[in-house]
């Protein structure tokens, strides 16, 4: 039986989660892979929190040379978030000749190529399974299990905050604010919850899964980002009218003009797959050349799931894995970046909402317009007007170049058609 030191940073959720696991399911893990699991040394903010006993033999500290200057220690499990300190403990570790395991997928996305250049440089590798859709493991997926395949298009629900408070309104008809509040009480939002909700903590995440998708460079500010804020209970009910929900949709998707990297609030009919992504769970759809479409989903955060996929990388470490897919695939060794499209290329199917004053006209009017910019009309529904005389016309398109939809819509608006700035959605 081989016995193997785990130095860990960070004792918050993921940290606490390894420890969880090891102590129940270290017997487990001897028996699977042959490998003798164990936590010695914990560096954290404040170790006076632990008991020294937390970590085997080694003791706790918030001083990083405990890890970086044991020679004992074969793997350093990195659980701490952010990009500024975060980033400075990597590298310690790196320049110390430690291999890393990471959950922190901002200080992949924003710093991946400076970080693989320091492990290539120091021979070890940098794993990150953990860093995207906490237990599903996605990225295992598509570097190996789909190596053999050209990735066509990533769509995927990838915060399971935004997915849980859009879930709330849909069916437990609660307001933006109200369903906001739940999730932050079952604790999947944070306090301070902007980084999900304005779909940068997606954008991270889409930044990886990109780069192994396309085997290319791809920064986060290559990705268009729009998160949920703006979402009301009018629009869950048009979604579900139109036989769709709303879902926070990343995707990635190879087009003649380049690679579409966007993130927004997206239609996404009931048939599928993606559409049954409920709750707090995060859902991951592959157009993959060879094996066609697949759908990977399951928890996407939390303290077991994530250190779920934390473990799976430690072994990989362990084993020899690691290394071995570091080396064949330079994923963030400075790959060219790819041309990306802009929104105004971007072909997509459209959802408008028009609020029209109820007079003569105006439908006809709208319909002019979009036509004069080629915008073809898949389906056009009007309610009956509300006791202010105003009425909703609803329109869905057939795919258009994102740019002409948008002009056109704005032109409705500025030719006095419409009693306020109409609303907009893509269709997945
Ligand atoms: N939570 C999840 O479900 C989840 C899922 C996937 C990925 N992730 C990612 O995993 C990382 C960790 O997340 P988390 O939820 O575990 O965070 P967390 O609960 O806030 O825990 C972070 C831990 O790191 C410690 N820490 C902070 N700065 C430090 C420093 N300079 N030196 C040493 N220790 C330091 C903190 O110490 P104190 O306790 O003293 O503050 C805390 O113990 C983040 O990048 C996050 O995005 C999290």
């Amino acid at each position: 039986m081989r016995r193997c030191a785990i130095g860990l940073i960070g004792w918050g959720t993921v940290g606490g989660g390894v420890l969880d696991i090891l102590h129940r399911d270290a017997a487990m893990l001897r028996d699977r892979v042959g490998l003798d699991l164990r936590v010695s040394r914990i560096v954290t903010r404040t170790p006076g929190r632990l008991p020294a006993s937390a970590a085997h033999g080694g003791g706790v500290s918030s001083d990083i040379a405990d890890i970086t200057g044991d020679p004992t220690i074969d793997v350093v499990v990195h659980a701490v978030g952010g990009t500024g300190a975060a980033k400075d403990l990597l590298l310690a570790c790196l320049a110390a000749g430690k291999p890393v395991v990471t959950a922190n997928k901002a200080l992949i996305a924003e710093h991946g190529d400076e970080l693989f250049a320091a492990a290539a440089a120091a021979g070890v590798p940098i794993a990150f399974e953990a860093a995207v859709a906490g237990g599903i493991p996605v990225i295992a997926a598509l570097r190996d299990g789909l190596v053999a395949n050209r990735i066509d298009a990533i769509h995927a629900i990838l915060n399971g905050t935004c997915n849980y408070i859009l879930t709330m309104m849909e069916q437990a008809e609660q307001d933006f604010a109200e369903a906001l509040a739940a999730a932050q009480g079952l604790g999947y939002a944070e306090a301070d919850p902007t980084l999900d909700i304005d779909g940068t903590d997606t954008a991270h995440k889409l930044a990886i899964l990109a780069r192994i998708a396309a085997a290319a460079a791809v920064p986060v500010s290559a990705i268009r980002v729009e998160g949920i804020q703006a979402i009301t209970s009018d629009d869950i009910a048009s979604a579900a009218r139109l036989g769709c929900r709303i879902k926070l949709i990343a995707t990635a998707r190879r087009t003649t003009a380049g690679l579409d990297l966007h993130v927004a609030p997206t239609l996404v009919p009931l048939d599928h797959p993606l559409a049954a992504v409920m709750r707090n769970h995060n859902g991951v759809f592959v157009e993959a050349s060879n094996a066609g479409p697949q759908l990977f989903t399951g928890q996407g955060a939390g303290a077991l799931p994530t250190a779920s996929a934390v473990l799976a990388d430690v072994v990989d470490v362990l084993i020899g894995r690691a290394a071995a897919t570091s080396r064949h695939f330079s994923l963030f060794a400075g790959g060219t970046q790819p041309r990306t499209v802009g929104e105004a290329e971007e072909i997509t199917g459209s959802y408008a909402r028009f609020l029209v004053p109820d007079r003569s006209g105006v439908l006809a009017g709208i319909a002019r317009i979009l036509g004069d910019r080629g915008i073809s009309v898949q389906s056009l529904h009007q309610d009956r007007p509300a006791a202010d005389g105003r009425a909703i016309i609803e329109v869905l398109t057939h795919p258009s170049r994102g740019g002409d939809f948008l002009a056109a819509v704005a032109a409705i608006d500025a030719a006095g058609l419409t009693a306020k700035p109409t609303v907009t959605l893509r269709r997945l």
